[in-house]
């Protein structure tokens, strides 16, 4: 979604913003723009609707200064436009503001401010800021104290930059369910949304909580609270290699990211195994073991693929642990009034760590004094903070807005919770150490199916053809088949949908004909007859059939197969899983699309 950059110290603001602007594309934006400002004062602002490279290109040459601010957006109030892109200023040009989040009550404060005499040249609720900062400035008030002042005007979501031409020594920044995170360099400081912004620069950082400002100059920063208390704030360091951020040769992030997959769980599993007792180590949990005993439900939260990985994640709890477990979408949960249980153990998935309604459900249980558990990948992110405990997943950054490492990855993260879980209840010796040696062997396995790629694409350039798709998976098999349409439709556009396959002949197999192909899970398990006599069903209605399965179906019943390697069934479903995001990549590739920046779509939803 919208990214936000800052820098203020001895060299060119413009360079830095500019270079920040482009690696936060990856969150989705249509427009961008910065200002800057200096000693030798005055405000330049210069907005581009488009690509940061179309705001490269805009910057006039003399565009100097050593304190500036910059901005992608993502519209949600106003259309994508040179107007309406952020910096906004104030009448009288001194203040300008870049703004994450949504202003609830920007038509009201607009309303109030145009009375006072402010003129509005944009449709945001980003703009009332700058007029209502401004009206809050005085010769004498610092402009941390204007911003302070403003912000209790406010009523919905920020994380802002803001500066102001006359005080050039300073950039005031603000969070309120937006992230920002400042960044501590030799002599000058940077602010960003987004860490990824900043790591070429510093890896020391200081992350805002909710409700806290920060006054932020080139030797330094004070962060203080919506009610002028100072609160110290301890740095912290950001262990993601530069290059991580980076495509390393390959033609999309996404392709990269597919591809790093087996060092991402071994990174996930790293330190965890213990060969030992044939369980998992799980420092990060907060929870011993009699804690743990007590508990009698899993609850599972998270967005999109995060839900996804969460119903892997509750069908490993049950099998291993025999823990009634079950995932639901965050963004319902927090809206139905949940019931909270005191024995019932919460875990929040998110691969930012920053999806509002994520949070959102976080901050609800916790309010009822329920406990939750992180799956997160972004450390010090702000579901990371919230939560009570919980499980790093060390993929690494994830820069494609389709998760394919990151989604991997959650799911490792459950199956050594499972697998810890399952030890202190009634999973054998035997058994844990069957899960173990899975585990390890599973970098090797996602390697073999990475080696089929050339296969999977001829696959997915004759499929992406279609209209749409069905894809089909049974018990363990169904969270497969949703995330691999969901990764479908996200990067090629092409329309998906996912059913048990047990519910096929209960409606959508009237859908079924040669212009609908179905993709089928199809692990050579307990249930493979009942998947079989599905193909067969499909078949029979003149269907094409492309199996992902352990051993090729009879030639009668799929058209193609793809042949993943056997792990354990528990874990079957997270390797079926990789050759359908190699699907989606080729077909998105074969259709011509935005792999790594689909329409419409933002790396991290963080707005409600
Ligand atoms: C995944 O491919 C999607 N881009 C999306 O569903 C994503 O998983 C969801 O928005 C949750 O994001 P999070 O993991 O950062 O919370």
């Amino acid at each position: 979604m919208c990214g936000i950059v800052a820098y203020i110290g001895p060299k060119d603001a413009t360079a830095f913003l500019l270079e920040g602007l482009a690696r936060l594309e990856y969150r989705g934006y249509d427009s961008a723009g910065v200002a800057v400002t200096g000693k030798s004062g005055g405000l330049k602002v210069c907005k581009a609707k488009g690509r940061v490279a179309d705001l490269a290109a805009a910057v006039p040459a003399r565009f100097k200064g050593t304190t500036g601010i910059g901005h992608t957006r993502w519209a949600t109030h106003g259309e994508p436009s040179d107007a309406n892109a952020h910096p906004h200023t104030d009448n009288a040009g001194n203040i300008a503001v870049v703004h994450n989040g949504i202003i609830e009550n920007a038509e009201e404060l607009r309303a109030r401010l145009t009375a006072d005499g402010a003129v509005f040249h944009s449709e945001t609720d980003t703009e009332v800021l700058a007029h209502l900062v401004a009206a809050h400035t005085g010769e004498d008030t610092e402009l941390e104290e204007a911003v302070r002042a403003a912000l209790k005007h406010v009523v919905g979501t920020y994380g802002i930059a803001v500066v102001d031409a006359r005080r050039p020594d300073r950039i005031v920044v603000a969070r309120n369910g937006s992230p920002i995170v400042l960044g501590l360099g030799e002599k000058e400081m940077f602010a960003a949304s987004d860490v990824s912004a900043l790591v070429r620069y510093t890896r020391q950082v200081v992350h805002l909580e909710d409700g806290e400002l920060a006054v932020v100059r080139a030797d330094g920063f004070r962060t203080f609270t919506e009610d002028a208390r100072t609160v110290t704030r301890q740095p912290s360091t950001v262990d993601w290699e530069v290059g991580a951020f980076d495509t390393g040769g390959y033609e999309h992030y996404l392709l990269k990211e597919i591809h790093e997959q087996p060092a991402a769980v071994e990174r996930t599993l790293s330190g965890r195994l213990d060969e030992r007792f044939a369980t998992a180590h799980l420092g990060g949990l907060n929870l011993d073991a009699r804690e743990l005993r007590e508990i009698r439900r899993v609850k599972i939260l998270g967005c999109g693929s995060a839900y996804y990985a969460g119903e892997m994640g509750a069908q490993l709890i049950e099998e291993l642990a025999r823990i009634p477990a079950h995932s639901e979408p965050a963004s319902e949960f927090r809206y139905r009034n949940p019931v909270i249980e005191a024995d019932t153990l919460y875990v929040a998935v998110s691969q930012s760590g920053e999806t509002y309604d994520t949070l959102a459900a976080v901050q609800e249980i916790k309010r009822k004094g329920g406990r939750v558990l992180g799956v997160v990948n972004t450390v010090g992110s702000a579901i990371a903070r919230e939560c009570d405990g919980g499980i790093y997943l060390h993929a690494g950054p994830e820069i494609s807005v389709a998760s394919t490492k990151a989604f991997t990855s959650t799911v490792i993260a459950f199956a050594l919770l499972a697998l810890h879980f399952g030890r202190i209840h009634d999973l054998s010796p035997a058994d844990g150490r069957r899960i173990v040696g899975a585990l390890k062997a599973l970098p090797g396995h996602i390697r073999q199916i990475l080696e089929q790629q050339d296969a999977i694409a001829k696959l997915a350039a004759e499929y992406a053809d279609n209209a749409g798709m069905m894809f089909i998976g049974r018990v363990r098999g169904y969270p497969v088949a949703r995330e691999g349409a969901q990764k479908l439709k996200e990067i090629s556009y092409v329309h998906a949908e996912a059913y048990p396959a047990s519910e096929l002949k209960h409606g959508p197999l009237a859908l079924i004909s040669p212009e609908l192909p179905t993709v089928a899970l199809v692990p050579d398990d307990e249930l493979l007859d009942k998947n079989l006599t599905t193909l067969g069903e499909i078949k029979a209605r003149s269907g094409r059939v492309l199996a992902i399965a352990h051993r090729e179906p009879d030639a009668k019943l799929a058209d193609h197969c793809i042949v993943v390697p056997k792990s354990e069934p528990e874990l079957d479903p997270l390797l079926l899983n990789i050759p359908l995001q190699l699907l989606a990549y080729h077909a998105a590739v074969a259709l011509g699309r935005d792999v790594d920046k689909p329409r419409n779509l933002a790396k991290s939803v963080t707005v409600e």
